[in-house]
């Protein structure tokens, strides 16, 4: 028995191998070690820094993670989401919440001096994403570089960002636009394992949930007495909870155990559990041959980040290398 789980896991990983090196050219013409002849220092500047950060509060690491979701979201993965301005998509309500600017603009002005005008900020955060779900426990990947930074950044655009309310039919589609399966959902998702939010974006489910005067009944009772006393009915919104009630400072599977178990925090997560084809990614994620499951969601997880990361991305001669990374130049 052991020997075949051996054999098996092993051709698993095998194929999940040459899935990953597959994919790794034609990511809408990046390539790994882009800067390796440019400017050498690119991928070890960006990870000392964040490293810098992480080792003061290590909460910005799923900040960046998120950072870089949601600027791939809206114009693509083209850092339109770093841009600062009343109107621009970091304003959106949708990226209320959203840190780690002061990452990506501390390994720009390093870069700009190393290498002026080479090193794009999209590639940072790209860079600075795969930097924070290794320091966190996760996997580790090489990140195909070569974005350029765009030139549009609107709020209004931040609308195709999944919302913590959408269901699991309105986040199919908002993945399936991007290109992105529910393979893919389920497991990018996944990254709330070291995730937080803000109370304003879950408090609904805890008190008058869809005018009824109860909780979302799809809550765990014990559970529910937790985040009742975490977010009081006229409390601050803007307090922030685990995303992972278990272990939300590690990068692993229990996040997926406890939407099995009904402790989701958000809606959107906990819809997962109900939808047969999520339901079924989820539950082997949850499963219990712990040491497996976790290698497995490591290189889906690997996957999944790679194409993610390349959404509509600007490449040659599109867009421009800004100088700073909040403005256009
Ligand atoms: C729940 O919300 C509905 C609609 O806003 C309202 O009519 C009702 O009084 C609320 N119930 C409680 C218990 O607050």
């Amino acid at each position: 028995m052991a020997a075949l789980m051996c054999s098996s896991c092993h051709s698993l990983l095998l194929i999940l191998l040459m899935d990953v090196a597959a994919s790794v050219n034609g990511q809408g013409g990046l390539q790994t070690g882009f800067y390796s002849s440019t400017c050498p220092k690119a991928e070890s500047t960006v990870r000392s820094t964040v490293e810098k950060y992480f080792n003061r509060d290590a909460t910005v690491a799923p900040g960046l993670l998120r950072l870089h979701f949601h600027d791939c979201f809206v114009q693509g993965c083209d850092a339109s989401v770093l841009i600062s301005g009343s109107s621009a998509e970091k304003s959106a309500f949708q990226n209320f919440g959203l840190r780690g600017f002061e990452v990506v603009d501390d390994a720009k002005s390093q870069l700009e001096t190393a290498c002026p005008g080479l090193v794009s900020c999209a590639d940072i955060l790209a860079l600075a994403a795969r930097d924070a779900v290794d320091l966190t426990g996760g996997p580790s990947w090489s990140v195909p570089l070569g974005r350029r930074d765009g030139m549009i950044s609107s709020a209004s655009e931040a609308t195709s960002l999944p919302s913590p309310a959408d269901s699991v039919a309105v986040q199919r589609q908002k993945f399936a636009d991007k290109g992105l399966t529910d393979q893919d959902l389920v497991t990018l998702v996944g990254a709330h394992t070291i995730g937080q939010t803000d109370c304003l974006f879950f408090r609904y489910r805890l008190y008058n949930f869809t005018a009824t005067g109860n909780a979302d009944p799809s809550i765990n009772q014990a559970f529910l007495g937790q985040l009742r006393a975490l977010c009081p009915q006229n409390g601050d919104g803007s307090k922030r909870v685990a995303l992972d009630k278990d272990s939300m400072s590690t990068f692993d599977v229990s996040f997926f155990k406890n939407v099995r178990d009904g402790n989701a925090v958000l809606e959107s997560d906990q819809r997962l559990w109900e939808d047969g084809n999520t339901h079924d990614i989820v539950r082997n994620y949850a499963g219990n041959i712990r040491g497996l499951l976790g290698l497995r969601f490591d290189f889906e997880f690997r996957k999944s980040m790679i194409k993610m990361s390349s959404i509509g991305v600007k490449t040659d001669t599109q867009g421009e290398i800004r100088k700073i990374c909040s403005k256009f130049n």
